[in-house]
């Protein structure tokens, strides 16, 4: 599993909306005002960077996503088991499909950046739905989300919440006891679908399994696989603070793709020729290599039309500070550009860097 060594943020900008969010303080591993009981704990969801991949991951290409430490967790209370609409459900009446789970309230205390929660409430709802009818529970159930993944676009919140759920559901419902990670995943893949219309199931899978993955989705089961590194990689990552629509982004890529298919299939092909070079060099422990990849990486995204000025001035900023490669990283059109760096001394000037125009900034590794 990769694990998140510190965070820094520099104070949020202010925001009217009443919604919790990011507190700047210096924060790290097993700070023990961190931890939780160890009852949520199992309920633990990470979140992820995508490291080459976001978007044309969509169309059955590989990608390499590593997990965040950071995590959110969910508890679940059960006000009334509805039984009698659990049978109606299980004899088919048709009165009992679609968003009809008996959710009394949500509770969230997930910190998240300015706007995050308030731009995403309609799709969460829909995802918590999703997830439940999944499991076909129909009785009145009260939710509360926590833990310390800090929600943003780009980090893979929304999986992390719907796979939390899953978990949730697991721990506390005892007919739920013996649900496999994949049952979980697959769960969370369907939760995704609130959230990202049509997902690929690359950020619930990395938010169920943790670790550096490289992940393909496919006509049938996604494929995916644990990748080992040589060393830590030393990351920084920073919000451009703009909460940006993955269903709308995915959608207009879709329609360019269909508009001009050629534009988009040499776009492909480049892609293509980025990560199976990025796997070789990854497992080779070669930074150098990896970093000038992940610089290409982000044109082809420039070109593919989903980075934006924001996000390119923090790639930009990373790299005059000293990273070895930066792009932007998850759906794009704000959200989050993601550096790779060499060593601490650097880690913490690119950090020292973003953290004046960025408006957080995180350090974390993949393991
Ligand atoms: C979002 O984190 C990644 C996208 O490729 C969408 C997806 O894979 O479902 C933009």
């Amino acid at each position: 599993m990769t694990e998140e060594i510190e965070t820094s943020k520099r104070t949020s900008p202010p925001t009217d909306e009443k919604e919790d969010v990011a507190v700047p303080k210096k924060a790290k591993v097993d700070d023990k005002e961190n931890n939780e009981p160890s009852s949520l704990s199992k309920t633990h969801a990470y979140g992820k960077l995508i490291l080459f991949g976001e978007h044309f991951v969509v169309y059955k290409v590989p990608a390499l996503v590593g997990a965040v430490a950071a995590y959110t967790d969910c508890s679940i209370e059960v006000v009334d088991v509805d039984e009698s609409d659990d049978v109606k459900k299980d004899k088919g009446d048709e009165s009992k499909t679609g968003n009809d789970t008996g959710i009394v309230e949500i509770i969230d205390n997930r910190p998240a950046v300015p706007n995050y929660k308030t731009k995403k409430a309609e799709e969460g709802k829909k995802a918590v739905d999703l997830v439940l009818n999944h499991f076909k529970i129909f009785g009145k159930v009260k939710l509360t989300f926590g833990g310390n993944l800090c929600c943003a676009s780009g980090i893979g919140a929304s999986a992390a919440q719907v796979v939390a759920l899953a978990r949730a559901v697991k721990q506390t419902l005892p007919q739920f006891a013996t649900l496999t990670d994949d049952e979980i995943n697959a769960a969370g893949y369907e939760g995704e679908k609130g959230y990202h219309g049509t997902p690929s199931g690359i950020d619930n899978t990395a938010a169920t399994f943790g670790g550096l993955l490289k992940f393909q989705r496919t006509e049938g089961e996604p494929i995916f696989e644990k990748k080992k590194l040589k060393e830590p990689i030393r990351i920084v990552y920073a919000s451009t603070g703009i909460t940006s629509s993955t269903i709308e982004v995915v959608d207009d890529v879709r329609a360019k793709k269909e508009a001009d298919p050629a534009w988009f299939d040499a776009l492909l092909k480049k892609y293509c020729d980025i990560v199976s070079k990025g796997e070789k060099v990854l497992e080779d422990g070669n930074i150098k290599e990896l970093g000038k990849l992940m610089d290409e990486n982000h044109k082809i995204l420039q070109d593919l039309t989903v980075s934006c000025d924001e996000l390119d001035t923090l790639v930009v900023a990373a790299k005059k500070a000293g990273a070895i490669g930066a792009k932007m990283s998850g759906t794009g059109r704000g959200g989050l550009m993601l550096c790779i760096v060499g060593c601490e001394e650097t880690q913490n000037a690119v950090a020292d860097a973003l953290e004046k125009i960025a408006p957080q900034v995180w350090k974390t590794s993949f393991q």
